[in-house]
């Protein structure tokens, strides 16, 4: 088998090369963006063929290569079905297996660091992604993340697995490569001889900076890592035939979204405004927030809202009324929708949005 261990030094993230040496069949495990062409030239002078483009969780360090290297190698990229991937060709779960030639990988559901998290073992190697890390663990203070959760899945999961195994994490900010099963079972510091509640505590005091391009790179990498232009690539280039949780993008999900919500026209929305008792939430971005807004309305991009909406107190009860707008009400529908299907049960879209408001 081929095994690369490969380096981006700006965010400090391994990606993994995998190949049949045979076949030259091969899988890459969570590729970043700006190193594009090391991975295209790597693929060349080895002979590969890219079939998968794996991601263990959507990233919020580093934009994935993902959708690039569909662009450009026809690759299949896969993404958890719990991480809202839409345009990601496959929707991975626990248990699914990836062959490559006669080399298999096997999906571990890992959650915690994000309700998607996943690694992945090859033969006697463990992919570990942001789950594990030598001497650490991914963090649990954003996107979805739990501390319990993590807990749960590296010691009945992953520290289940053969003492001997591999460790080869998602990144390293001290320049170690691999650990061991064993290794992380006797010394990870986090972890060895700590109980549920002792990790939980370790976790909720980490008290560490926010990531730098979470606001880019989430929504980016729900795309696999495309921007708006590319994406409209994406959706043409995608095989249709495959089973995918959301089918379509754009105009169609739009579509679709507006069969299962509530729209108000912008002369009601005014009225309930005035009559109060409902929240506002502007699901634009922020630059676009910051030309102009409704009054009180929280800024909540439809990128980030799953991850960021348990920082507004005024949102957590799902059964207050909820006014969702956008610039013309195509984003604020799928906004209103995933609100819906968090559980929210009075949730109204205006149609029209902040241009039909301002006129
Ligand atoms: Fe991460």
């Amino acid at each position: 088998m081929i095994f690369r261990q490969l380096f981006d030094k700006a965010t400090w993230t391994y990606t993994y090369l995998l190949a049949d040496s045979k076949t030259k069949e091969a899988v890459i495990i969570d590729p970043v963006n700006t190193e594009l062409n090391v991975y295209l030239k790597l693929l060349e002078s080895e002979g590969l063929t890219l079939k998968y483009s794996l991601e263990s969780h959507v990233h919020a360090d580093h934009i994935t290569a993902g959708g690039l290297l569909r662009q450009k190698t026809g690759t299949k990229t896969a993404v958890s079905g719990l991480c809202g991937a839409e345009t990601a060709d496959i929707q991975v779960k626990d248990g699914d297996v990836f062959e490559f030639g006669d080399e298999q990988l096997k999906v571990i559901s890992t959650p915690g660091h994000t309700a998607g998290s996943i690694s992945f073992l090859c033969r006697d190697r463990l992919l570990s992604g942001d789950s594990l890390f030598i001497g650490g663990c991914g963090r649990t203070d954003f996107q979805g993340g739990d501390a319990g959760a993590l807990y749960d899945a590296i010691t009945q999961r992953l520290f289940t697995l053969p003492n001997e195994t591999l460790v080869y994490p998602g990144h390293d900010y001290q320049g170690r490569w691999v650990s061991s099963i064993e290794q992380e079972k006797t010394s990870n510091p986090r972890l060895a001889g700590k109980s549920r509640e002792a990790f939980i505590e370790i976790m909720e005091n980490l008290n560490l900076p926010h990531p730098k391009l979470i606001n880019e790179a989430v929504p980016a990498n729900r795309y696999c890592g495309l921007d708006e232009d590319e994406r409209q690539d994406a959706v043409v280039r995608r095989d249709l035939s495959k089973p995918v949780r959301i089918l379509g993008t754009g105009a169609d999900k739009v579509a679709a979204a507006k069969q299962v919500i509530t729209e108000v026209n912008v002369d009601t929305a005014q009225k309930l405004i005035s009559e109060g008792n409902i929240s506002v939430v502007d699901v634009r971005e922020e630059n676009e927030y910051k030309d102009g807004h409704l009054n009180d309305a929280i800024l909540l991009p439809r990128g980030v809202l799953e991850f960021k909406i348990a920082n507004f107190p005024e949102l957590d009860d799902k059964s207050a009324a909820v006014l969702v707008y956008c610039r013309t009400g195509g984003r604020s529908a799928l906004a209103a929708q995933t609100l819906q299907e968090l559980g929210y049960n009075n949730v109204l879209s205006m149609a029209g949005g902040y241009e039909a408001w301002s006129k």
